[in-house]
């Protein structure tokens, strides 16, 4: 297996005052190509400020490697997927914001920006909204959108923040579905952000649980349950048990 990602000793603090406490404190992190990581953690423990560095938009103290490379600025090869869909240009058509990123991320033949959002819509299945604004749109096709907009600029690494959080539960359990199904086409390597321990079950081969201070990793394991994961899948309920039970744990 090939390490994409390897973070030592990553601290980070906002140092928004005098005594402020450092966010994450010592982090290390390991992930290979293909990994699908799903992170746990009580609301505020760092989950977001982690992927923005891994992201390039923090300073942080440590390393962050990828593909051995030290990440200093944000890249093409890590995008981020966020959870508030507002992410696209109204003003522009579904296959248009897919593919202004492509054209300002260099990609200048407007042919080849054209058959690679024709690619990656149709991969998604919204091809025939490519002429669509975003206001037509459901909440959960918008964040398909916003997906593939990550998808067709092909990075190593997709990170994404609760990116289901703010829609409705059948079109989350939709969106999970289709998430393992790209996954499976593109191979694509994600950390993907929640705080909803099925989804994280469902999604991911590894989890990982941060704790509510310091930003450890306070369990990290494979993900036992062979896909397609559903709550009765055997070893369901232990899963999801462990998670919640230190979850629960955790309130300090
Ligand atoms: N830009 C910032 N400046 C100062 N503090 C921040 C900033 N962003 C986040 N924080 C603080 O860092 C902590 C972790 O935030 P965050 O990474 O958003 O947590 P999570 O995503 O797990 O809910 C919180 O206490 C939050 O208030
Ligand atoms: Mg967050």
């Amino acid at each position: 297996m090939t390490e994409l990602l390897k973070i030592t000793n990553l601290v980070k603090n906002y140092h928004d005052g005098p005594d402020s406490e450092d966010i994450i404190h010592g982090l290390n992190l390991t992930l290979n190509q293909g990994d699908f990581l799903s992170v746990l953690g009580p609301s505020g423990c760092g989950k977001t400020t982690l992927i923005r560095c891994i992201a390039g938009f923090e300073e942080y103290e440590g390393t962050i490697e990828v593909e051995g490379k030290k990440v200093t600025e944000p890249g093409t090869n890590r995008i981020m997927v966020f959870q508030n869909y507002e992410q696209l240009f109204p003003w522009k058509t579904v296959e248009k914001n897919v593919q202004y990123p492509l054209k300002i991320n260099g990609i200048r033949d407007k042919e080849e920006r054209k058959r690679i959002s024709d690619e990656y819509l149709d991969l998604v299945g919204l091809k025939k909204y490519a002429r669509f604004y975003p206001h037509q749109l459901s909440g959960g096709m918008k964040q398909r959108v916003a997906i593939t907009k990550s998808l067709a600029l092909k990075p190593q690494l997709i990170l994404m923040d609760e990116p289901f959080a703010a829609l409705d539960a059948i079109t989350r359990n939709h969106l999970q579905r289709e998430m393992i199904r790209i996954k499976e086409k593109t191979d694509a390597t994600v950390i993907f952000i929640t705080h909803n321990i099925q989804e994280a079950i469902t999604l991911g081969s590894r989890i990982v649980l941060m704790s509510r201070h310091g930003g450890k990793l306070r369990i990290d394991m494979q993900n036992p349950i062979p896909k397609p994961v559903t709550p009765a899948s055997p070893g369901y309920g232990e899963v999801w048990d462990r998670f919640n039970d230190a979850l629960q744990e955790d309130v300090g």
